[in-house]
């Protein structure tokens, strides 16, 4: 069976994401920098599943030689689908954000998908089934102050997603690529970005969305035709839409 890579697996929606592709029997290759976290998920699934194979590669993916190492590992492996899901935000104006961790950011979450959705393609565009995600954010389609620089480390993502599909569309590839676009969801996305221990989702945003529920809208978006799988900020329900961004074919 190829395999199914999800980077950013230890915790929040790429964890929940590993769990449900196992629950489609999918091999998997799991990603994250916490080592343990991940052996943790690969024992839960083998509960479930012991036939699925779990493969798990520690990864600093805001290193780009880090970045082409793992690639260079999953080379032992068919895939099937990548999914660049590692990612964070900094809750800051731009005038006080912390410059080192902005540039780390825009690291994980822009140059590293950039490399490793450019080398699944180069390999595998001609293969029947297979499928890149990469996951945005509902602020990858709508500014949110405070938070300006990630959403516009996001923006690039559902563009650069978003070109990218049309322009495999164009070439007449089978390979398909898709935007998630989640919106507030609870992980430990918001102690990252406002460097707290603790969070409380619920008191602070109206409507949110357990990891688990954004995994289904995934394996949605997996299931489906569409190049985007948006969560609307304004009403949280799950949309599979067509790319957003204006296009222009090449002449
Ligand atoms: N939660 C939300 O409200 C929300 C909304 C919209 C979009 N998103 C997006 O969803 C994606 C997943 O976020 P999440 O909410 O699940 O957050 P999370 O719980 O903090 O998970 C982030 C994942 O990224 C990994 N990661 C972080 N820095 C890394 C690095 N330098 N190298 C390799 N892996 C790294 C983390 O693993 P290690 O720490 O073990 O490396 C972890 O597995 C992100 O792209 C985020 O921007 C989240």
């Amino acid at each position: 069976m190829p395999y199914v890579v999800i980077t950013g697996a230890s915790s929040g929606i790429g964890y929940a994401s590993a769990l449900a592709f196992a629950g489609r029997n999918k091999d998997l290759i799991l990603t994250a920098r916490r080592k343990q976290k991940l052996e943790e998920l690969k024992s839960t699934i083998h509960e479930i599943n012991p036939n699925i194979d779990v493969v798990v590669f520690t990864a600093d993916l805001s290193d780009s030689d880090e970045v082409r190492h793992l690639y260079a590992r999953t080379k032992a492996y068919e895939l099937e689908t990548w999914i660049n899901n590692a990612g964070f935000g900094e809750y800051a104006s731009v005038a006080e954000q912390d410059l080192a961790k902005v540039e780390n950011m825009l690291k994980l979450n822009d140059l590293a998908p950039t490399i490793l959705s450019s080398l699944f393609v180069r390999d595998y565009a001609a293969k029947e089934g297979t499928q890149l995600i990469n996951v945005s954010s509902d602020g990858g389609y709508t500014m949110v102050g405070n938070f300006v620089t990630y959403c516009a480390t996001k923006f690039f993502v559902s563009a650069f997603t978003e070109g990218l599909a049309q322009e495999l569309l164009a070439e007449g590839s089978p390979m398909r690529a898709k935007v998630l676009a989640p919106a507030v969801t609870e992980t430990e996305f918001a102690h990252r970005a406002m460097n707290v221990e603790t969070f409380d989702y619920k008191a602070s945003f109206g409507q949110i969305h357990t990891p688990e529920r954004v995994a289904q809208f995934l394996l949605d978006l997996y299931d489906s035709d569409k190049a985007v799988g948006l969560v609307n900020g304004e009403t949280n329900q799950f949309e599979l839409r067509d790319p957003l961004f204006p296009y222009i074919t090449k002449g």
